[in-house]
């Protein structure tokens, strides 16, 4: 079984259950897709980067808008074109996947890890904060 190339640690959890699945789920697909690559499978992992990992991101990115909606977090405009940035870039780099280009594929990757990471650990983080601060009195 190959290894995981990363793993859900604790400083990406939110404390808020829902949104932590979510994340947890998120990275649990970019494993999948890593370890796919990893045993030559790279026609499957092609398609569950460009379809099933891709449809998943759209979907979480829907349900954490509509979370911070709920709260009227102040500063949702401004991350919601961070996903939307986010979504416009992932689409481009489908057609370097789409070549079976195993270099473009693991540089594709890990530009996804890095974001998905870096956007949980700081900008997700964020509005959780502003959550937990103005939920309790
Ligand atoms: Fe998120
Ligand atoms: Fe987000």
């Amino acid at each position: 079984m190959a290894k995981n190339l990363f793993d859900f640690e604790a400083e990406f959890r939110l404390g808020i259950e829902a949104v932590d699945n979510e994340h947890a789920r998120l990275i649990d697909m970019l494993n999948a897709v890593h370890n796919l690559i990893s045993i030559g499978e790279k026609e499957n992992a092609r398609y569950f980067f460009t379809e099933t990992l891709s449809d998943y991101v759209d979907e979480h990115f829907a349900n954490e808008e509509k979370f911070m909606e709920s709260f009227e977090y102040p500063q949702i405009d401004d991350h919601k074109k961070i996903h939307e940035n986010f979504k416009k870039s992932y689409y481009e780099l489908k057609p370097a996947i789409e070549t079976f280009d195993e270099t473009a594929f693991r540089r594709a990757l890990t530009d996804v890890f890095t974001w998905i990471l870096t956007h949980i650990g700081k900008t997700d983080r964020r509005y959780a904060r502003y959550y937990f601060e103005t939920q309790k009195e």
